[in-house]
């Protein structure tokens, strides 16, 4: 995983790793002020133009990232990647540098994590990940943003991530092990996290003190946890193994109101969306507001990436 060299364009977020735990609490603290008065933000990025491209479908992201972009004065251009000549087999390469020449940062949400590091390596402007298949750290930073609201610390918070090793886990593992968030993964054995992402969490939870824990076991993943996570089993371009996963899933590791019960009795359910009532989560767990936090989560996609355009722009070279 590469780090691009800091410039005067601002810095990427491919993975978080690229960011060190005081940056990530002053992106926290911000997107907190901003939330509380958005007026004082309104032209803070005007003139500035985020690209954003597609290679996969997305309400939240896309919806968020565009809102954010004109609420803080600035404009933002969605393009399909089907609609760019990338998609008839331009290099990288050459949409970096051309791209570089019109936009100040560019949002990608693709398959392969490999092409947005490719990206990253040639275009001088930050490269925001909105997703690939290993990494989803948007979504981390309003995980923690929303666990920050709830619990106004992360010291002897306890999250239990249940189902997929995917994405979203990878991220939250990261996110967890940079702020000292004690997390525990349950996923099937198959289905477990990529062992490359846990070590480097656990290398970094040794700095911030949190506990990693990767299990096969949902119940003691639970067991008093402060927080409940779960997300898809089946993930955008997986689609063809989703009857495998179904039953490689159900009986263990659906988050239902028996699993639930393991865990403290004022826990807080957590889900990126979209959601599949019935499979990863029961409709009577999700749909419970008192315990779900499901749609402040989304809500905070807004905010903290608004903190985080903020952050890496503020400062750049402008067109
Ligand atoms: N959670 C999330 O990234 O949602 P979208 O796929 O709708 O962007
Ligand atoms: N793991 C899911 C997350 C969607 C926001 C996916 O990649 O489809």
């Amino acid at each position: 995983m590469q780090v691009k060299e800091e410039n005067t364009y601002g810095k990427d977020i491919l993975t978080l790793l690229e960011w060190e735990k005081e940056e990530i609490l002053d992106i926290l603290t911000l997107a907190l002020d901003m939330k509380t008065n958005p007026a004082d933000y309104s032209h803070a990025l005007s003139g500035k133009i985020l690209g954003m491209i597609f290679d996969k479908p997305s309400t939240r992201t896309r919806v968020s990232f565009e809102a954010g972009m004109l609420q803080l004065g600035g404009q933002a251009i969605v393009m399909n990647s089907k609609e760019l000549q990338i998609g008839r087999g331009e290099p990288i390469k050459d949409t970096a540098k051309v791209l570089d020449e019109y936009l100040d940062a560019i949002m990608i949400r693709t398959f392969s994590h490999k092409s947005v590091e490719e990206l990253a390596s040639y275009a001088k402007i930050p490269i925001i990940n909105g997703l690939t298949d290993e990494h989803h750290p948007c979504q981390a930073l309003a995980d923690l943003l929303t666990i920050f609201e709830i619990k106004d610390q992360f010291d002897g918070v306890k999250l239990a991530y249940i189902g997929d090793g995917n994405n979203v886990c990878h991220s939250l593992l990261l996110a967890c092990a940079k702020v000292g968030l004690d997390i525990t993964c349950a996923t099937p054995e198959n289905y477990a996290v990529n062992g490359e992402i846990l070590a480097l969490s656990q290398q970094l939870a040794e700095k911030s003190g949190s506990k990693i824990i990767q299990t096969t076991d949902a119940k003691s993943a639970t067991n008093e946890a402060d927080f409940i996570y779960t997300d898809v089993w089946t993930s955008m371009g997986q689609e063809e193994e989703s009857k495998l996963r179904l039953h490689a899933f159900l009986e263990k590791y659906q988050v239902n109101e028996t699993l639930v019960r393991y865990a403290k009795p004022n826990y807080h359910f957590l889900h990126c969306l979209p959601a599949h009532r019935g499979e990863e989560v029961t409709s009577e767990v999700i749909d419970d507001t008192e315990h779900s936090l499901i749609y402040q989560q989304a809500g905070n996609r807004l905010h903290v990436q608004k903190a985080l355009l903020l952050t890496i722009l503020k400062g750049s070279t402008s067109r």
